[in-house]
C-alpha cells in the first residue's frame, strides 16, 4: 500500500495553488469586492451564495455549509478521494506525490498521525546516544554525576546531550527541503529570518524529552552545563506541543506506578528526576507555566489528591496561588489538594539529596496545608480579620474564590468558614458573589486558537498575595497588612477566559468521531450562522454527509493551509478529556442549539419581511415550516 503523502508537501501543493483557478476552472465566478461569487455546485439556488477568498484561499457556501480548500473543492466537485484529489493538484503545479514510507509502528484508532512523532523519537535517540557515545559527551556525563543521577535514572527519563555545534542534529536527520520543514516545525531546527539559514536548536546541552499520556515524545528541554543563559531552552510550541497542557514525567510516573493515589507538582525538570532518583517517583513538573485548570483536571482523572511542591520564596508562593486558583473550579467532593512549601532557597532537588527521601516525605504529613488552610491564611495575610474593614475585604476576596467550586460540601464549608471569620450570613456572602459566567467565550480569530487554547488568555490584573511571610509556614509570623482603603486597587483575578466554547468541543468531538455526523438531520439549517466556528462545523458535517468514511486526516486536509486547518489540527491534537456518551451528548445539544438560533433568526428575518410587503408564496411556505418546527431553546 502507498505510504502517507506527506503533511509539508501537501501545505507546500497549497501554496502552489491558486483556489479561484481551481474553482474558476469548474465553475463560473464573479467578482464581488475581494471575493468571487457563484450559484453553489453543491446545492440548487437560483441566487449566489457560493463565495471563494483568494486571500483565505477557502470558498464557503452561506447556503449550504459546504466549505474547504482548492483540495476540498475538488474531493466534492469531481467526487474524488483525498490521495487522487492531491493527485489531481500536483498533476496541474507539475510535481511528483512523495510518500512517506509507511513503517509497521503506527498505532491504530489514534485521532491524527503527525508526521512529526517519528521525527521527534528520532531526534530523542540522536541525544540518548549522543550521551553514550558522542567524542564531547564526558562533560555532559560528569554534570549528571555532580547532581547525582545515575545511569538507571537518566534511562527511565530518557535523557539525552545535544552535542556542541550547529548542524548535529539537522546532518544526523538530514532529508530534503520538506524534512528540513518538518524538523523546523518540530521545533528541532531554527530559521533565521533574514539569512534563512537552518540551525539545531539545542546546542551543548544536556536533553530531556518531554512525553506524552502515551509516551510519545511531543518535545525538548534542554539544559546548559555551566551557567549560561538561558538555562532551560524549551521546545517552542508546535502542533504535537502545546506546553501549557503538558506535565513533564507524567508518563514516567505513571509507567512506574499505575495505582498512583497522589500526584506531587513541582517546579523543575531536575526536580522531577531528582525526587525519582531517591525513589519518589510521583512527582511531575509544569514546563515553566502556571499551573493551568486543564493540568488540574488531567491529574484529577488519575489521582485523587494532588500535592503542590513550591520553594518558599515570593515566586513559589505565587505559583501557588495561581494553581489554587486554576484547582478551585475543578475541585469536587472526593478529591483533595495539598501545599508544602519548602525552606527558602531550597528546591525539591537539593532538599531531597540533602536530607533523603524519608526526611522529605516526612514533611508531606508534617507540614503540607490543605486548600482550604492555605486560601484563607494567604487571603488573611491581604485583609486582617480583626479589623472591620479587614473583614469586609476578606469577604469580597474570599466569596467569589470559593463560589467556583464544584464540590458541595467543601463550598459549603468554606462557606461557613468565610462567615466565622467575617460574622457575615450566607445572604450577604453570596451577594458578593458573581453570577454564573457566560457559557461562550468571545468570538475569537482561528489564528489565535492554536495558541489561546494552550495557553491561559492573557490576564489584565492579578491578585495575588502581597505580603509574604518568612519561613512562615504555620502563619505566625506573618505580618497583617490592610489599610483599609486599599480594596481597590487590588481584585481578585478574573476567571481565566473558557477557551473551548461548545462549538469548538463539537468541531474536536466531530474531528474523533467522524460518524457523529450521520445523524445530523439537516446541517443546510444551521448553514447562515454568522459565527465563523459554526460555518466550519457544518462545513465538516456537509463534506461528512456527502463522503461518509472520511478520517480525521482527510477531514483536516480539506481545510489544510488555511486558518481554519490549523485550528482543526490544534483541536485533532488535543487529548480526548470527554467520554464517550458525553461526548455525544455535547454534540447534539450544540447542533440542536446552532439549529434552534438559526431558526428563530430566520423566522425573524421572514416576520420582519412580512411586515413591509406581502410575502411571497415560498417565503409563505418556508415561514409555515419553521413554525411548524420547535421553537428554539437558545438562552
Ligand atoms: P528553576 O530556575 O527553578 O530551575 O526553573 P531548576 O528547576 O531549579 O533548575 P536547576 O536545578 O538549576 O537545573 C524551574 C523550571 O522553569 C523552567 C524549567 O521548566 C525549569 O525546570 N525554566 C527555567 C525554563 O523554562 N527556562 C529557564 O531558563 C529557566
Ligand atoms: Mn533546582
Amino acid at each position: 500500500m502507498a505510504g502517507l503523502i506527506p503533511q509539508g508537501f501537501i501545505d507546500d501543493l497549497l501554496n502552489r495553488t491558486d483556489i479561484v483557478e481551481v474553482v474558476g476552472a469548474r465553475v463560473k465566478l464573479k467578482k464581488a469586492g475581494k471575493n468571487w461569487m457563484a450559484c453553489c455546485p453543491f446545492h440548487n439556488e437560483k441566487t449566489p451564495s457560493f463565495s471563494v477568498s483568494p486571500d483565505k484561499q477557502f470558498y464557503y457556501c452561506f447556503g449550504c455549509g459546504a466549505g474547504g480548500n482548492a483540495l476540498g473543492f475538488i474531493m466534492d466537485h469531481d467526487n474524488l478521494e483525498f490521495p487522487e484529489a492531491v493527485e489531481e493538484l500536483a498533476k496541474k503545479a507539475g510535481v511528483d506525490v512523495p510518500r512517506e514510507e509507511s513503517g509497521g509502528r503506527r498505532k491504530p484508532r489514534q485521532p491524527t498521525d503527525s508526521p512529526l512523532y517519528p521525527l521527534l523519537a528520532a531526534a530523542a535517540e540522536y541525544y540518548r546516544l549522543a550521551l553514550r557515545n558522542h567524542p564531547k559527551r564526558q562533560a555532559a556525563v560528569d554534570y549528571l554525576k555532580k547532581r547525582g543521577l545515575t545511569g538507571e535514572i537518566a534511562r527511565d527519563f530518557g535523557l539525552g546531550f545535544a552535542p556542541p555545534g550547529w548542524d548535529n542534529l539537522g546532518k544526523h536527520l538530514g532529508g530534503d527541503d520538506l524534512q528540513q520543514k518538518a524538523m523546523l516545525d518540530a521545533g528541532l531546527l531554527v530559521e533565521n529570518a533574514e539569512s534563512g539559514k537552518r540551525y539545531d536548536r539545542f546546542r551543548d546541552r544536556v536533553i530531556f524529552p518531554i512525553r506524552d499520556s502515551r509516551g510519545r515524545v511531543i518535545a525538548f528541554g534542554g539544559r546548559v552545563l555551566g551557567d549560561d543563559k538561558p538555562k532551560y531552552l524549551n521546545s517552542p510550541e508546535t502542533p504535537v506541543f502545546h506546553k501549557g497542557q503538558e506535565l513533564y514525567g507524567l508518563f514516567e510516573a505513571r509507567k512506574h506506578n499505575r495505582d498512583l493515589e497522589e500526584i506531587l507538582v513541582v517546579e523543575g525538570y531536575m526536580d522531577v528526576i531528582a525526587l525519582a532518583q531517591q525513589g519518589i517517583r510521583n512527582a511531575v513538573a509544569t514546563l515553566g507555566t502556571a499551573t493551568s485548570e486543564e493540568h488540574i483536571k488531567r491529574l484529577f482523572r488519575i489521582v485523587p489528591s494532588i500535592l503542590f511542591c513550591f520553594d518558599g520564596d515570593q515566586a513559589g508562593r505565587s505559583a501557588a496561588w495561581r494553581a489554587l486558583e486554576s484547582a478551585l473550579p475543578v475541585l469536587k467532593d472526593g478529591f483533595r489538594v495539598r501545599f508544602l512549601f519548602l525552606p527558602e532557597g531550597e528546591d525539591p532537588d537539593t532538599l531531597v539529596r540533602a536530607e533523603g527521601a524519608d526526611a522529605f516525605q516526612a514533611r508531606f504529613v508534617q507540614q503540607a496545608q490543605p486548600l482550604a488552610e492555605y486560601f484563607f491564611q494567604q487571603l488573611m495575610i491581604e485583609a486582617d480579620p480583626a479589623t472591620l474593614e479587614g473583614k469586609a475585604h476578606l469577604a469580597t476576596l474570599a466569596a467569589p474564590l470559593i463560589e467556583k467550586i464544584p464540590g458541595n460540601n467543601l463550598r459549603l464549608l468554606m462557606r461557613q468558614r468565610l462567615s466565622e471569620l467575617t460574622g457575615l450570613g450566607n445572604d450577604a456572602l453570596s451577594q458578593l458573589a458573581p453570577a454564573a459566567p457566560p457559557q461562550d467565550a468571545p468570538p475569537m480569530d482561528y489564528g489565535d486558537y492554536a495558541y489561546a487554547h494552550t495557553e491561559e488568555a492573557p490576564v489584565q490584573q492579578q491578585w495575588t498575595p502581597r505580603r509574604e511571610g518568612k519561613g512562615g509556614r504555620d502563619g505566625k509570623g506573618w505580618k497583617k497588612d490592610f489599610n483599609g482603603k486599599g480594596g481597590g486597587e487590588r481584585i481578585p483575578r478574573q476567571p481565566p477566559v473558557k477557551v473551548e466554547t461548545p462549538v469548538l468541543a463539537a468541531l474536536r468531538s466531530l474531528l474523533h468521531h467522524p460518524t457523529l455526523a450521520q445523524a445530523v438531520q439537516d446541517a443546510r439549517d444551521l448553514a447562515e450562522e454568522s459565527d465563523q466556528y459554526a460555518q466550519l462545523l457544518v462545513a465538516l458535517v456537509e463534506a461528512l454527509q456527502k463522503k461518509p468514511g472520511q478520517s480525521t486526516l482527510a477531514l483536516i486536509a480539506r481545510w489544510h493551509g488555511t486558518e481554519q486547518g490549523r485550528l482543526l489540527r490544534a483541536l485533532a491534537e488535543k487529548e480526548w478529556l470527554i467520554a464517550g456518551d458525553n461526548l455525544e451528548q455535547q454534540f447534539f445539544d450544540t447542533i440542536t442549539r446552532l439549529a434552534a438560533s438559526q431558526r428563530d433568526r430566520s423566522l425573524e428575518q421572514l416576520l420582519r419581511k412580512a411586515r413591509q410587503s406581502e410575502l411571497s408564496s415560498e417565503d409563505k411556505d418556508r415561514l409555515r415550516e419553521l413554525l411548524s418546527r420547535p421553537a428554539g431553546s437558545v438562552t
